[in-house]
């Protein structure tokens, strides 16, 4: 049986359709302190909690879902399509928590195993005191590309997401791939990004990363693109977060069009990791 998580409604169905598990409704009320209470119907031998983490509430509710499943079901596997703080994996200066692993500490408690989504580090997986997977969902972003690509370039905005931009081309099935070096200062957020190598004049040029957040990096990237003369400029990613404003952000830089998977569910999600995930469970 599967248990969606409120912010994983779509992908929990798109993954009991490719899996013939059954889709559990989970009620949602507030107690009267604000405090969540929610309920499901029964739960069968193994349940299947499939929960992006998006913030402290779903993160809450994801324990609560945990804690359900465990009290009945024979085997507990957590699928975390996007985990929340997993970019907090270092302490980035003297004091701070290392904010991914005492989250997978909480989610490993109720668990027998976790899956998760191309995280931002891979090593994330050791984080939990259960076994835990991660599978990619980039390649499936080459899906959503138009297949007119003229001379496609895929550009990493950084050195770290070069595998990200190469498994995106291998499954577009045609260009080149190469990367930006970027710098961010930790304390202030800026992001300083230079050019990568590659002559994009006159190319369709495809700039592929983990997640979108704010959209800073992908906006520098497509803004440095533009004092070229290049083509048509997409942004993919597989994680859509675009908080704040970083959508119209965006649109300013000049992008020609945003897709995402539905780790997290938004308007440019465009296709589903559902397939991967039923792959790996
Ligand atoms: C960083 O290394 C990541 O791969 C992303 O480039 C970054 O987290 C995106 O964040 P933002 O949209 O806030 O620039």
């Amino acid at each position: 049986m599967i248990l969606p998580g409120a912010a994983s409604q779509s992908l929990a169905a798109a993954l009991a359709a490719e899996t013939n598990d059954a889709l559990a409704v989970v009620e949602r009320t507030r107690f009267a302190d604000g405090e969540f209470k929610i309920r499901t119907d029964s739960v069968d031998d193994r349940a299947i909690i499939v929960a992006s983490t998006v913030s402290s509430d779903a993160h809450i509710e994801l324990l609560q879902l945990q804690d359900i499943a465990s009290q009945h079901a024979e085997e507990v596997v957590t699928v975390l399509p996007y985990m929340g703080y997993g970019r907090q994996d270092e302490a980035f200066s003297a004091g701070e928590p290392v904010s991914a692993r005492a989250i997978a500490r909480a989610i490993s408690t109720s668990t027998d195993r976790v899956l998760t989504v191309t995280p931002h580090e891979p090593d994330i997986c050791e984080c939990f005191d259960v076994p835990c997977e991660s599978v990619d969902g980039a390649p499936l972003l080459a899906d959503s590309l138009p297949e007119n690509l003229s001379e496609p370039l895929f550009l990493a905005p950084d050195e770290g997401a070069i595998d990200l931009a190469d498994a995106v081309r291998t499954a577009y099935g045609n260009g080149e791939t190469d990367y930006f070096e970027k710098t961010r200062d930790h304390d202030t957020g800026e992001i300083e990004l230079s050019p990568s190598e590659t002559d994009a004049a006159d190319r369709d040029v495809v700039v592929t990363d983990d997640i979108i957040a704010t959209g800073s990096t992908m906006s520098k990237a497509i803004e440095r693109l533009r004092t070229q003369d290049v083509g048509r400029v997409f942004a993919v990613c597989v994680h859509p977060m675009l908080a704040a404003n970083a959508r119209t952000k965006l649109e300013k830089a000049g992008i020609e069009a945003i897709y995402g998977t539905d780790t997290l569910e938004r308007s440019v999600t465009t296709v589903s990791v559902a397939p991967v995930i039923a792959d790996a469970l």
